[in-house]
C-alpha cells in the first residue's frame, strides 16, 4: 500500500515550512506589519514602492502568508493585518519582529546550515560555518546584535510581570540582573517594589540601551548599568543575582565559569535566581521547548538541561540549590541557590 502524496505528509509540510520561515523573515525585515498598522490595506506594488521591494516578488510572498492566515488579501488586491500578522508589529505585545529579523538573517542560515556536520563531529553547527561564536559575531555587527537584543527583550518585556513574583525579593534588596539584555527584568523588578535597588549587567549594546530604557521608564534613579563580561567579574555584593535565560547559551564549561563568578561577587546571605526551563528526563518536555534545545545546540553550542544538571553545575561552582518555583511561563522556571 503506497503512502500518501508528499504533499499529504506531515513531513513535506515540515520541509516546505523552510519556504514559510523566509517569508516571514523577509515581512520582518521589511517592516510590513508596521506600514500596514501605520497606512492601512495596501497593495503589494503599494507596499514594494514604499518598503523597497521588488512588486511581483513581494507579491508572491504575501499571497503564500496569506495561505497561512498571516496577512489577508482583498478582492482588491489590497493585503490587512490579521491577528496571526500582528506580533510582526515591532511594538506589539509578544512582538516576534526582531526576533525573526535575526534568526532569519543570512548569518544565521549560513550557521544552520552546518547541522548536519555539527551532528556528526559535536561541534557547534555556527563556529563550524563562521570560525568564530555567535556573539563574537554580533559584536561586529551591530545591526544583527541590535535585532538580537531587541528580539529578546520584546519577549522578557512580556515574561517579566509573570516572573517578578516568583523571583521573592525582599523589598528593600540590591539585585543585580546578570547579563539582563537591555533591562526589561530590571525595569518590571524595580516598578514591582518601589524600594529595590538594581544593577543591569550586560555587554556594552545591552547597558547602554537598558541605561536610556530605564531613564526613559522613570526608574533611573534605583537603576545602576554596567557594561562588562561574565567570565571575568559581574558587580559585588549584592543581595541577590537573577540569571535569566542565560545558561541555556553555554555549554557546561562555560556555565560554571559564569556560576563561578557571580558566586565569587555574592554575600554570604545572598542568593541567585535562575531563571531557565529544565527539561523532563523521561522526554515529556514541551516539544518547542526542545526545539529551542537544538536551536541552543547548533547556534551556540549550548542547550537546555534537566533540573538534576542544573543542581550539578550549581553545585561544581559552590552553591546549593534550595528551592524550585514553576512559573505559568513554557520555557521558566525559577531556581533559588544559595552559597554552599
Ligand atoms: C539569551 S539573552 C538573555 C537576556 C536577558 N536575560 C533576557 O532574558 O531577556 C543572553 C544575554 O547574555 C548576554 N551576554 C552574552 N555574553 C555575555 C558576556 N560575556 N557577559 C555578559 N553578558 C553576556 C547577551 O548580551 C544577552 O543579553
Amino acid at each position: 500500500m503506497p503512502g500518501p502524496e508528499p504533499a499529504k505528509q506531515p513531513l513535506f509540510h515540515v520541509l516546505e515550512a523552510l519556504y514559510l520561515a523566509r517569508a516571514v523573515y523577509v515581512v520582518a525585515e521589511l517592516g510590513v506589519a508596521d506600514h500596514l498598522r501605520t497606512h492601512g490595506p495596501t497593495t503589494a506594488a503599494a507596499l514594494a514602492e514604499a518598503l523597497g521591494a521588488h512588486p511581483v516578488s513581494l507579491h508572491r510572498v504575501l499571497r503564500a502568508l496569506a495561505g497561512f492566515a498571516v496577512f489577508a488579501e482583498d478582492p482588491e488586491g489590497r493585503f490587512h493585518l490579521t491577528p496571526a500578522a500582528v506580533p510582526l508589529e515591532s511594538e506589539a505585545p509578544w512582538s516576534i519582529r526582531h526576533w525573526a529579523r535575526m534568526a532569519g538573517a543570512p548569518p544565521m542560515m549560513v550557521g544552520v546550515g552546518q547541522a548536519l556536520e555539527a551532528v556528526r563531529t559535536g561541534e557547534v553547527a555556527f563556529e563550524l560555518a563562521h570560525g568564530e561564536s555567535v556573539y563574537d559575531l554580533f559584536a561586529r555587527d551591530a545591526v544583527l546584535d541590535d535585532a538580537f537584543v531587541r528580539g529578546m527583550s520584546a519577549f522578557t518585556e512580556q515574561q517579566a510581570a509573570v516572573l517578578v513574583p516568583f523571583l521573592q525579593l525582599g523589598e528593600e534588596e540590591a539585585v543585580c540582573d546578570v547579563a539582563g539584555g537591555r533591562g526589561a527584568l530590571v525595569e518590571a523588578m524595580l516598578r514591582a517594589h518601589p524600594r529595590l535597588q538594581a544593577t543591569l549587567f550586560d555587554r556594552a549594546s545591552g547597558a547602554e540601551a537598558g541605561r536610556a530604557r530605564l531613564d526613559a521608564a522613570g526608574v533611573g534613579a534605583r537603576a545602576e548599568t554596567v557594561a562588562g563580561s561574565f567570565f571575568e567579574a559581574v558587580p559585588p555584593g549584592r543581595d541577590a543575582y537573577t540569571l535569566k535565560h542565560v545558561l541555556r547559551d553555554w555549554d557546561d564549561g562555560d556555565a560554571v565559569r559564569i556560576l563561578r563568578t557571580i558566586r565569587a561577587a555574592v554575600p554570604a546571605h545572598g542568593r541567585l535566581l535562575l531563571v531557565d526551563a529544565t527539561l523532563d528526563p523521561r522526554n515529556d518536555t514541551d516539544r518547542l521547548v526542545k526545539l529551542m534545545d537544538l536551536e541552543q545546540m547548533w547556534v551556540l553550542g549550548g542547550g537546555l538541561r534537566t533540573r538534576a544538571e542544573l543542581e550539578r553545575l550549581l553545585v561544581e561552582a559552590g552553591w546549593t540549590l534550595v528551592d524550585l518555583r514553576p512559573t505559568p511561563i513554557v520555557d521558566a522556571v525559577v531556581l533559588e541557590a544559595r552559597p554552599a
